[in-house]
């Protein structure tokens, strides 16, 4: 008898292609490789100390039992001081919750606000996960296609078109962007938020890099806009501007019945998140660690402009100026008809050739683009820069 097979659910999730290009790196480079690797979205900085001792506290004080499933009723406190120091976010204790990192928070959120078959609108480029989230929760993603030539960022008529044509329910943002490094101004959000308050749509707001921003930029959330706060759901943490990436601590921020129903589905399917974690998430929340962060800009604003630098000399290669978070999302457009070949292979022949790890715009929904995360050290980036140029030049 032929034995059972995963449900038709699971098909329609495809395995992460930056999680598996960083796997075939990891075995070239056991193989004895000198591979350089642009492709995970993860700071080469420690995270910092006294995040870190608060979590190894926890464990020498015996404070790693269950808790609180949306987490501790003090981590949660702090997550709303902290949201208002930092973002100037307004939410109350009960409007906040803990959860195991950004992925989770943005599973929680889409299982909490989508129905059965809800069309949720995907602005390309997309982080990988988000079809893959939607469809999880029932719903079925709407890509709206990449608008390189208005720097990423789409505007608001052109998402209205897609919101009426396909009846959607929800939207979700990304701003800084990734694979982009898009930031959305004050004008576009609230030109978006409208949007989405004319046709009731939920708003997801995936702000894990706010804290990443460059020449000025400017930070503005969805929540913060006239219109905004009642539709959106906000997601956020310490991973990428603390290198929290490994504790696996997020926050998801949204209406006190949103968070509430949050909280039961956390409940259900994790408990409660790393309690260890929790401690060390309170530290970052307390200490409010601008500095750091002010620290890791300088040397991240350095490797942006170097990356600029060098990939606008390549022939058919183009880079304008990423406004956030830590990804060159380089246009290959030229590259890639010239040699004949895809974005999908040109990253192939980059690992398996020249040892260089990089992620096809495909991936995210933007083919014959290649994208290079500079949350690297400066000589990989170097090193990277040269074997691009001799894979270009070949
Ligand atoms: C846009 C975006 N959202 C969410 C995440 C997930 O973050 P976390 O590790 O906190 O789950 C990532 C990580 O790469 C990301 O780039």
């Amino acid at each position: 008898m032929a034995a059972p097979v995963p449900s038709s659910r699971t098909r329609l999730i495809e395995e992460s292609v930056t999680l598996s290009i960083a796997a075939r790196a990891l075995a070239l480079k056991k193989a004895g490789r000198d591979v350089v690797s642009l492709g995970a979205g993860e700071p080469d900085f420690p995270t910092p100390a006294n995040i870190a001792e608060a979590g190894i506290k926890a464990i020498r004080e015996g404070r790693y039992r269950y808790t609180a499933t949306s987490g501790t009723p003090e981590l949660r406190a702090a997550g709303s001081a902290w949201l208002k120091a930092a973002f100037g976010l307004c939410y109350g204790t009960d409007e906040v919750m803990c959860t195991a990192g950004a992925k989770p928070a943005l599973h929680m959120a889409m299982s909490t606000i989508i129905e059965a078959g809800d069309r949720v609108i995907v602005l390309a480029p997309y982080w990988v996960s988000y079809p893959a989230l939607v469809h999880m929760a029932g719903g079925v993603p709407v890509i709206i296609e990449a608008v390189p030539d208005q720097g990423f960022v789409h505007d608001a008529a052109a998402i209205e078109r897609a919101v009426v044509t396909h009846n959607a329910k929800g939207i979700i943002l990304n701003y800084p962007n990734n694979p982009s490094g898009a930031v959305a101004t004050r004008a576009q959000i609230e030109a978006i938020v409208r949007i989405a308050a004319a046709h009731d749509l939920w708003i997801v707001s995936d702000e894990i890099y706010a804290m990443l921003r460059y020449d000025g930029a400017e930070y503005v959330s969805a929540a913060a806009v006239p219109f905004g706060k009642e539709r959106t759901l906000v997601v956020t943490g310490f991973t990428k501007s603390h290198t929290l990436t490994g504790w696996r601590i997020g926050f998801l921020a949204g209406s006190k019945a949103v968070i509430e129903a949050a909280g039961r589905i956390q409940s259900q399917v994790l408990g409660n998140p790393c309690t260890i974690s929790q401690e060390a998430a309170r530290t970052a929340c307390a200490e409010a660690p601008f500095d750091e962060v002010a620290r890791r800009l300088v040397d991240l604003d350095q490797r942006r402009q170097f990356l600029v630098q060098e990939i606008n000399q390549l022939p058919g290669l183009k880079l304008t100026p990423p406004r956030g978070a830590f990804y060159a999302l380089v246009d290959a457009r030229q590259l890639c008809a010239k040699r004949q070949q895809s974005d999908l292979q040109i990253a192939e022949l980059l690992l398996d050739e020249h040892h260089l790890a990089t992620v096809p715009g495909s991936a995210f929904g933007i083919p014959n683009f290649i994208r290079l995360s500079y949350a690297a050290a400066m000589p990989d980036l170097k090193k990277a820069m040269t074997r691009l140029a001799a894979f270009v030049r070949s």
